[in-house]
């Protein structure tokens, strides 16, 4: 018996961590509210409590318009539409994000070119952006992910010198700000999700932000079946569709928008104690915080494990490790969007990736993002923001459990374990797992 849970010891955590997510009466009496109003949502569109939501949503990261609309993933297919970009056209992207910021740019019929990420913030890799720019390139769509932002300084530069519109995804940035100015309002069109892990949340929704009336009328249109924007200064007609958010999720995400703030301070705090306490740990390397990150999205804590610090043992078997020892951690949060399982795109079902060209783009193949792989496959390790909501005991718990993992990993060498999940692991990792070569 050794002294990790996975090899029976004593697990550090044997109590859950905050629940997520967190609501009270306030929700409740909203979400009657809506019920006993009989307007649950559709047409008319921004409907009463989407409107007031989406307001004070866009007015909180200091941008003048807001859109309410059914998730993130159609937050990002509307801001693409309503910046102009059309078939054909490409579109840079991280190559380390979710599925949901690309695949809308395919939705959209335009190209998605993949970018690395960068290795000290695993957000876009803005000195590699210059040399994916063609004359058919026409926006920028960078992530703001592991409490970082994209450099967007260096976008907003390359965007003039060349162009471009901005598109900032904005999934994990709730309530984060860039020099001041809030996720989202420092490119053309900011897009939000609230889906369930979010850090605020309705189950599911999304909000596209910008200070463009004439972006906001598109959009509008846009998510609204292409009807004439309530404003129609531009009088732009488009085919839409109905991306509309209901009542309902608009009513929980005022209440949720109230909390955001004091939630955020709980977090950073929580998570500015963690960094102190594994800063430095053998095994343990830390994100760059960057100063112009002047307010922090604290969504998930990301933090890197250097295999070759201990030896070899690879991250699936120190996150089943820190699992065992009663903390909910994830290593394949993301995949380089190009290599996912998730990502099985075709040439003949989007006809962009051949419209002039002699051949068409197999993005699967295309391209090789060696930064976003290891992160994705080696060496990324995800903590989700709900259990830095708790007490600083509960913090004192998950730097424990994950400096018990790193002193002990002697421990994890060539043990199998089904909480060594195997499909967390990159396929040279499986084979060496397999073979418990390690
Ligand atoms: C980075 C990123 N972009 C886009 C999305 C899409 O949001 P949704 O799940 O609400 O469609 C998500 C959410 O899962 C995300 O994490």
């Amino acid at each position: 018996m050794g002294k990790l849970a996975i090899t029976g010891g004593t697990p550090v955590r044997n109590k859950p961590f905050a629940p997520w997510p967190v609501y009270d009466a306030r929700e409740a009496t909203a979400l009657q509210a809506v019920l006993e109003s009989r307007n649950w949502g559709g047409y008319p569109f921004p409907n009463r409590h989407g409107e007031k939501f989406a307001r004070r949503f866009a007015k909180f990261h200091g941008a003048k318009y807001g859109l309410p609309v059914a998730n993130g993933t159609v937050a990002i297919t509307v801001a693409l539409r309503a910046a102009g970009i059309e078939p054909g056209d490409e579109v840079i992207v991280p190559a380390y994000t979710w599925e949901g910021t690309v695949t809308p740019v395919l939705e959209v019929n335009a190209v998605p070119v993949f970018v690395d990420v960068d290795p000290h913030t695993y957000c876009l890799d803005t000195t590699l952006v210059e040399r994916a720019i063609t004359r058919r390139t026409r926006a920028i769509l960078p992530v703001h992910l592991a409490m970082n932002f994209a450099d967007l300084d260096a976008i907003r530069r390359l965007a003039r010198r060349y162009a471009l519109r901005v598109i900032e995804d904005c999934a994990h940035a709730h309530g984060g700000q860039w020099k001041g100015k809030g996720a989202g309002a420092t490119g053309d069109l900011g897009c939000f999700s609230f889906q369930s892990s979010k850090l605020m949340t309705a189950g599911e929704g999304g909000a596209v932000i910008t200070n463009s009336l004439e972006l906001f009328e598109r959009a509008q249109s846009y998510a609204n079946c292409g009807r004439a924007s309530v404003t129609d200064r531009f009088r732009h007609r488009l085919i839409g569709f109905n991306y509309r958010m209901t009542e309902f999720q608009a009513a929980i995400l005022e209440v949720q928008l109230q909390r955001l703030t004091s939630q955020a301070a709980t977090r950073r705090r929580n998570m500015d104690y963690f960094e102190d306490r594994i800063r430095g740990v053998r095994g343990i390397g830390l994100l760059k915080r960057d100063p112009r990150v002047t307010g922090v999205a604290a969504y998930q804590y990301v933090f890197k494990y250097l295999a070759d610090d201990l030896g070899g043992i690879p991250r699936a078997a120190f996150l089943g490790a820190l699992s065992m020892e009663g903390i909910p951690c994830d290593g394949l949060f993301y995949e380089p969007v190009y290599k996912s399982t998730l990502f099985p795109v075709r040439a003949n079902e989007y006809p962009a990736l051949s419209w002039r060209r002699k051949r068409p783009l197999d993005l699967r193949k295309l391209y090789r993002c060696p930064v976003a792989e290891r992160a994705a496959y080696e060496e990324s390790v995800w903590l989700p923001h709900h259990i830095f909501l708790g007490s600083r005991r509960d913090v004192d718990d998950i730097a424990a459990a994950v400096i018990k993992v790193c002193e002990n990993v002697g421990e994890l060498r060539g043990l199998r374990h089904p909480a060594i999940t195997l499909q967390q692991v990159s396929r040279a990792d499986r084979a060496r797992l397999e073979k418990r070569q390690y």
